[in-house]
């Protein structure tokens, strides 16, 4: 994730919250916590899983691991009080995580961005009890992603769209092909891997203005139209506007968004 991607975050945190409560309900409830467990948070971002895996795993410790200080600045501020929760400003790939040291990890978002993703979930392996879980949500192909392919479509007839997927390596889409997620885990010796689709509305903004807005101002609409002129860039917005007005529902603009939920055993 880049600096601007986590700047987004930071920017419009109440915003990411409410589109992706549903996934963390689902994330949590098949991490399935329990009281005294040890939990790891993976790119915990500022912190409201870390935090709701806390209220969960009370008294147990709860850890969140993030390389980004303004994001876990932030994740602090909210923590400030729940003394069983901490915070570590680390790459989660090659942390020194002590041996077997979590019953559960659990990450929302926070697993694609990984140079090396097969050393990154040994490393996790190695730090989870053996029998402990791993619980993560990643995003499905750019397919299954309408709150991105219908702005993006009305755009695409002014300007090239960049290439989502990175060519498989580190990003939004890294863990979108089931089949490697399921060798990837398996050879960094996680057992029982299980990916379950779950598609979900996501409330993407008040309006239709308001959603191109925030699309635009994040690290897809950068790529995709920075450095376009100043008219092509004002008809291929009200193109997506145009769009985006026929998915506006009475709360805002919806559309369906699709992620993998992706458990395992260590
Ligand atoms: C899309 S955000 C998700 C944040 C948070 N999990 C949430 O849902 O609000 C991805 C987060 O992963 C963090 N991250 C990316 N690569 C990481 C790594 N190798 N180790 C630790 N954190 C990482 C980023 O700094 C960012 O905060």
């Amino acid at each position: 994730m880049d600096q601007r991607g986590a700047e987004h975050w930071v920017v419009h945190r109440d915003r990411y919250d409410r589109m992706y409560e549903p996934f963390q309900d689902a994330l949590l409830a098949a991490a399935d916590i329990r009281s005294g467990e040890s939990v790891l948070d993976v790119g915990c971002g500022y912190g409201t899983t870390t935090l709701a895996a806390a209220a969960l795993a009370r008294p147990g410790p709860v850890t969140g691991i993030d390389l980004s200080p303004t994001m876990l600045a932030l994740a602090r501020a909210g923590a400030a009080g729940t003394s069983t929760v901490s915070f570590v400003e680390d790459d989660a790939q090659t942390h020194d995580f002590p041996p077997s040291s979590f019953d559960v990890v659990v990450s929302r978002f926070g697993v694609m961005f990984f140079a090396d993703p097969l050393a990154a979930f040994a490393t996790l392996r190695r730090a989870t009890r053996p029998g402990g879980r791993l619980a993560f949500v990643a995003w499905r192909s750019p397919a299954d992603q309408p709150w991105l392919c219908v702005p993006g479509a009305a755009v695409a007839r002014y300007v090239e769209l960049p290439d989502l997927t990175n060519g498989g390596g580190p990003g939004m889409f890294a863990l979108a092909d089931a089949d490697r997620v399921r060798a990837l885990l398996g050879a960094a010796g996680w057992t029982g891997v299980e990916l379950a689709p779950v598609t979900t509305p996501l409330l993407l903004g008040r309006s239709p203005e308001d959603t191109v807005d925030f699309l635009r101002s994040g690290s897809l609409g950068s790529r995709t139209l920075d450095g376009t002129d100043a008219d092509t860039e004002a008809r291929a917005l009200a193109e997506a506007r145009a769009a985006l007005a026929r998915y506006t529902r009475p709360d805002g603009v919806r559309l369906d968004a699709g992620v993998w939920l992706v458990q395992a055993r260590a």
